[in-house]
């Protein structure tokens, strides 16, 4: 990867005997190991709905780590968090902390209706909802493309070159043509290239 890269690691742990599993933590730490900086982490949250565990709370989210080599090249960071004072002006002058530690007066603002969003993301991903082309719900594990359009706005610029090395129905290469992004798309199985293939209305050549 080229310096000022990013990668997205979207994972959630297993349960083993009662035990969860942390391989989300320890991936994590192994990407540091090798040179990564973990630039944010990210949590996916769930709004769909599943049958409650008899003995847990019922798990609602998985880890999005966002690893870059150096620090991201690109950061398009998303201004959707309503604010609550939207179009008020500020009751103080804001002010500006300079170098030397003095306040330099910038004088009354115009609070915008929207901040950046928290690192808390909050997607429907039931079936239905993470996509409206049937043909992907045959893939068991599919992202909502909401997520994948979130991320790839915020890493990259038109023109960059988006990888999935596990592609499984096609959302990111789906969202990324949609994003005017170039993109690769990696799957083991063959079933999994089928349906993406024809979701997104490529030939499959058999190799
Ligand atoms: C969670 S799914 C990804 C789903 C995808 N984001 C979507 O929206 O459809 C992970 C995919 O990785 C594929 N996979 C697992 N190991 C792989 C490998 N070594 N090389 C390529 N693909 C792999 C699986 O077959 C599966 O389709």
């Amino acid at each position: 990867m080229k310096d000022g890269g990013v990668v997205v690691w979207v994972v959630g742990d297993s349960v083993i005997k009662g035990n969860k599993s942390l391989t989300s933590f320890r991936q994590a730490l192994y990407f540091q190991e090798i040179g990564f900086n973990m630039y944010d982490v990210i949590i996916y949250e769930k709004a769909g709905t599943a049958p409650p565990h008899k003995n847990r709370y019922f798990n609602a989210f998985e880890y999005m780590f966002v690893l870059s080599k150096g620090l991201p090249k690109t950061i398009n960071l998303i201004e959707d968090k309503p604010n609550n004072w939207a179009n008020h002006t500020t009751f103080g002058n804001v002010t500006r902390r300079e170098q030397d530690g003095t306040l330099t007066p910038k004088g009354k603002k115009v609070i915008k209706p929207f901040g950046i969003r928290t690192n808390i993301w909050r997607y429907n991903n039931g079936k239905g909802f993470a996509t409206k082309d049937k043909i992907a719900y045959e893939h068991p594990a599919i992202f909502p493309e909401k997520l994948v359009e979130d991320h790839i706005i915020s890493w990259s610029n038109e023109g960059d070159i988006v990888l999935d090395p596990f592609c499984g129905s096609g959302t990111v290469a789906k969202v990324a043509t949609e994003l005017n992004r170039r993109w690769v798309g990696i799957e083991i199985s063959k079933e999994y290239c089928r349906i993406a293939n024809e979701r997104l209305g490529l030939e499959c050549t058999e190799q």
